[in-house]
């Protein structure tokens, strides 16, 4: 079977790292070779931007922001997830290009057909085979997330406006289902599993 490309979207604190954790071992039961990243990072320089773009000195334009994260992204296309597909491991990753979307252009305002071709530019029209947005209230987001760092900083208007966007964006995005992701995590994953056609399952 072709090795499958899985991204868990979400806001901050919607349980993303969690569901990729139970989804790695998900995995690992059935034997299938997976590698578990993660964005902005997922490489040693997409790392150590994403600790330029968290830190909360740092206090860039928005349009830094984007470019810094497109920049992690596309290193981690390369050096991460196409690579690994080719080897026939599945990928799974806490977060895509979605999150630019969601982020920086409905949360900060840039123009979403710039963020669409810089992700286009950055992965070369990599899709997902699979993409599970963990949804939640932004007042959840908001109370779960509250200064755990710079984006978590942002104010109940910003998640407004990320969930806004993310709901958007998956009515258009081809193979995208929206998890309920207040539900206690093994529900959460059970909805996730149900549609992953995993073997011996
Ligand atoms: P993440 O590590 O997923 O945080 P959490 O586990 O709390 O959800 O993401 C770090 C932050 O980076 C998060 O606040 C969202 C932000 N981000 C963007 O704004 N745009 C992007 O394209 C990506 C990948 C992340």
């Amino acid at each position: 079977m072709k090795p499958l490309f899985v991204v868990l979207e979400g806001p901050d604190a919607s349980g993303k790292s969690t569901q990729l954790r139970l989804l790695s071992e998900a995995l690992a039961a059935r034997g299938v070779p997976h590698v578990a990243t993660r964005e902005p990072g997922g490489t040693p320089l997409g790392e150590r931007l994403r600790d330029l773009v968290l830190s909360s000195e740092t206090g860039m334009a928005p349009l830094t922001e984007l470019l810094l994260i497109v920049a992690a992204r596309h290193e981690h296309v390369e050096k991460v997830i196409r690579p690994a597909l080719a080897e026939g491991k599945w990928v799974l990753s806490s977060r895509y290009t979605l999150s630019s979307l969601a982020y920086q252009g409905w949360g900060r305002g840039l123009d979403l057909s710039l963020i669409r071709q810089l992700n286009a530019l950055a992965t070369g029209g990599l899709e997902p085979d699979l993409l599970f947005l963990l949804d939640l209230p932004p007042a959840v987001a908001y109370a779960r997330t509250r200064e755990r760092d710079r984006f978590e900083g942002e104010g109940l208007e910003f998640f407004t406006r990320v969930r806004v966007g993310y709901l958007e964006l998956v009515r258009s995005a081809p193979r995208a289902h929206v998890i309920d992701g207040t539900l206690p995590p093994e529900r959460v994953l059970g909805e996730i599993l149900a549609h992953i056609p995993l073997p011996g399952i």
